[in-house]
């Protein structure tokens, strides 16, 4: 729709861009019957706490094939309510990755516990088992593999680690919401399963989020734990006609609203189309970049099926040493809304002040937050948008790589 001239002078530089209109990283896809949806609750009895709740956690939990769902008022919040269920509380440590959004560590913190950081595979730059076993210790409660970009972490030998010792395994899905790992759905693995339902991900409540587990108790303090640990919900007790209800720990209110409910399940009934739609673009980008001098696209083993919540590619040290900032602004300067994932948690300035500097301590994850560069990938992506960050990247790294053509 934007494609302008196949002029060879960057943009940056003053030439014709690919788009006159950026293309964002990540978008929301929402339809009529998303709307109307929602319109039906603004118009019903209950706008928070209502029956949509129930029908959208059992529509989820059936989707990804887990005996519970909890719904949350955001990812951050359900991995909050996770960590507590896992009995996190102060002085335990939980391992984790650095190559992550800050959520997932500073939930740990929320519970006066330390994450602690492992370094991660540099194939599909996951947290790396062997790390995770180095990181061990007699205080250690729990550890949080994240499905990076959407592809599945080694959660069966986090699974046996956690057996051996006790732990409890949280993963965070918030990118991999569809995805599969060795014929299972992320969702179904875990001990419990975090998403998030931002709107760049997979399926939008607005703000959202969702435990999964087989676990009858983490279900149960998971839902207590959500409405300020008082065990039954306004509509349970007006149900049974009931006004006496008891606190019975410290809970929050993490509750997600009737609205997003109903947008979720109106959602949840396009999700493998768009699923589907993020795995196509994928294909898309790698046949037409996978040789493309200068860059390493997104590793997949032949295990797990990715549902593509990022593409992120990185810029090969040995052509383009250096120079990702600046083939990140050109891209940007093309029209192409890329973006980075992630700086290391712990090289964030709170990190650093509280934690003290601690760079070096994961080498792969240092070096590869260097190279990466999230190109665009949402389902609502049209085939000229996919063609368009091609163009763009074809055009920026024939400037920047030695010896591309
Ligand atoms: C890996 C990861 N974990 C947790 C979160 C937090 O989710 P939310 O934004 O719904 O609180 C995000 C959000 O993008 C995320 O990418």
């Amino acid at each position: 729709m934007n494609a302008l001239s196949s002029s060879t002078e960057l943009a940056l530089f003053g030439g014709e861009p690919v788009r006159t209109t950026l293309l964002p990283y990540g978008h929301q896809s929402l339809t009529e019957d998303d709307i109307q949806a929602v319109l039906d609750v603004l118009r019903s009895d209950w706008i928070t706490t209502g029956p949509k709740i129930d029908e959208f956690e059992e529509a989820f939990a059936a989707y990804v094939g887990a005996k519970h769902a909890v719904s949350f008022s955001s990812g951050t919040a359900a991995l909050h309510g996770a960590v507590v269920a896992a009995g996190v509380d102060q002085g335990h440590e939980v391992i984790t990755t650095p190559l992550t959004f800050c959520a997932t560590a500073n939930v740990v913190l929320y519970q006066q516990a330390i994450p602690r950081f492992a370094d991660v595979t540099p194939d599909t730059l996951t947290l790396d088992p062997s790390e995770v076993t180095r990181h061990l210790s007699s205080k250690t409660k729990a550890i949080i593999p994240v499905d990076y970009a959407g592809h599945p972490a080694d959660l069966e030998e986090f699974l046996s680690l956690a057996e051996h010792r006790g732990l409890v395994v949280i993963e965070d899905a918030a990118h991999a919401l569809g995805a599969s790992y060795r014929s299972r759905s992320v969702g179904s693995v875990s001990h419990m399963t975090v998403f998030s339902f931002h709107p760049v991900k997979h399926l939008t409540t607005g703000e959202g989020g969702m435990v999964t587990t087989d676990i009858d108790a983490y279900a149960r303090q998971l839902r207590s734990f959500r409405n300020h640990g008082i065990d039954l919900d306004a509509r349970a007790r007006q149900r049974t006609g009931q006004w006496y209800y008891e606190m019975t720990s410290l809970g929050y209110n993490y509750r997600l609203t009737d609205m997003a409910c109903a947008l979720g399940l109106s959602q949840l009934s396009l999700l493998t189309r768009n699923v589907q739609r993020r795995r196509e673009i994928a294909q898309c980008y790698k046949d037409k970049l996978g040789s493309a001098t200068g860059l390493c696209l997104p590793f997949s083993r032949s295990d797990s099926e990715s549902s593509w919540r990022l593409y992120p590619v990185r810029i090969d040290q040995k052509y383009a040493n250096g120079k990702r900032d600046e083939i990140f602004r050109a891209l940007r300067a093309e029209g192409i809304g890329v973006n980075v994932h992630y700086i290391p948690v712990y090289l964030h300035p709170y990190y650093r002040t509280r934690f003290g500097e601690r760079a070096g301590i994961c080498p792969i994850a240092e070096k590869v937050y260097t190279e990466l560069i999230s190109l665009p990938m949402f389902h609502g992506m049209t085939d000229q948008d996919v063609n368009d960050v091609v163009e763009a990247v074809d055009k920026v790294l024939s400037h920047f790589v030695a010896g591309a053509c």
